[in-house]
């Protein structure tokens, strides 16, 4: 059998999962904080629940089809897509990145004022773990509170990598404090994303490890990709403002390391995690070394 290109496995899916996420907060009032809450939502790369489903494919084999399991995973990947973006709003305000830009709209407070931008996140986040709950008919008890557990654990080091970024603001760190800020900040939904998979796809506890282990390689390699194209890029393509690390003076990848110096960390970072993932003699691996490798080919 071929080895399942991204884009074909994500044809019909991305679909799918706009379509949870719109579902999930199309009944939220008043109009105003429904507006709020769904402005971004769906429009970003929706990275994190594909790598999610990616790694349920790569352990099960199964392929997305309507009606089957793998359709029933699309609610529970499209938590993380909740928690994403309530970080994002929140990352956006005035108090934290002060950014205007974000996938090529007006930022929510921009758009709605910063008191709804607090609540559309205090709402995105709350709803992830409502979603949950609501899976425990299909999907058992036990596997709904490791999902809880994985989501809570997540967005409380993404809280501390953010906590961490402000502190940094005007210093230099050492290429370790980096990493463990960013491994925090940006690898812990990464690594939860794959744990996710891994959940769904009723994996060991020691598989589960080892998805998080590598999920968070993942993000780690997503985050200095995205230091390196807020230098190469511009705003327009990114959709998003770029000018936050220079203006707050935080530090980057490409500052302690230079772009090349970035640029072969990530890739022996990247080379890592897919020797990890072919020692774990998944079923389909290759779907999921190739999500390992787009964290870093990405172009937004
Ligand atoms: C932005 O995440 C924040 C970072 C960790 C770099 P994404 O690059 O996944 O943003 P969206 O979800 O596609 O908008
Ligand atoms: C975004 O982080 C929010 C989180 C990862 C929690 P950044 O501030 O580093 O990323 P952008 O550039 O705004 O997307
Ligand atoms: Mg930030
Ligand atoms: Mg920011």
């Amino acid at each position: 059998m071929s080895p399942v290109q991204i884009a074909e496995f994500e044809a019909g899916l991305r679909e799918a999962l706009a379509g949870s996420l719109l579902s999930e907060t199309a009944e939220l009032e008043p109009d105003i904080l429904r507006s709020s809450v769904q402005h971004l939502l769906g429009g970003g790369k929706l990275f994190r629940p594909m790598l999610a489903l990616a790694t349920r494919y790569a352990i099960t084999g199964e392929p997305y089809s309507a009606g089957s399991a793998a359709q029933k995973g699309i609610s529970v990947a499209a938590t993380i897509e909740l928690v994403h973006t309530f970080t994002l709003i929140h990352d956006d305000l005035p108090c934290m990145d002060d950014a205007q830009l974000r996938r090529g709209l007006p930022a929510v407070h921009r758009q709605f004022g910063e008191a709804m931008a607090v609540l559309a996140g205090d709402d995105l986040l709350t709803l992830a773990f409502s979603c949950l709950a609501q899976c425990r008919g299909w999907l058992g008890a036990d596997a709904v509170l490791d999902l809880v557990e994985t989501l809570a654990t997540a967005t409380h080091r993404v809280v501390q990598g953010q906590v961490e970024d402000i502190g940094s603001e005007g210093r230099s760190l050492s290429l370790q404090q980096l990493e463990n800020l960013h491994r925090a900040k940006t690898g812990a939904l990464i690594g939860a994303s794959c744990r996710f998979g891994g959940i769904l796809a009723g994996g060991s506890s020691e598989m589960l490890d080892s998805l998080s282990h590598i999920g968070e390689d993942i993000g780690l390699a997503f985050q200095i990709r995205d230091d390196l194209l807020s230098l190469q890029s511009d705003e327009d393509r990114m959709g998003k403002t770029l000018s936050t690390d220079i203006e707050k003076q935080k530090s980057t990848f490409p500052r302690l390391l230079g772009v090349s110096g970035a640029q072969s960390y990530a890739e022996e970072l990247v080379a890592a995690i897919h020797k990890r993932i072919a020692d774990l003699q998944l079923a389909r691996p290759q779907l999921l070394a190739d999500y390992a490798s787009l964290a870093l080919q990405r172009h937004t």
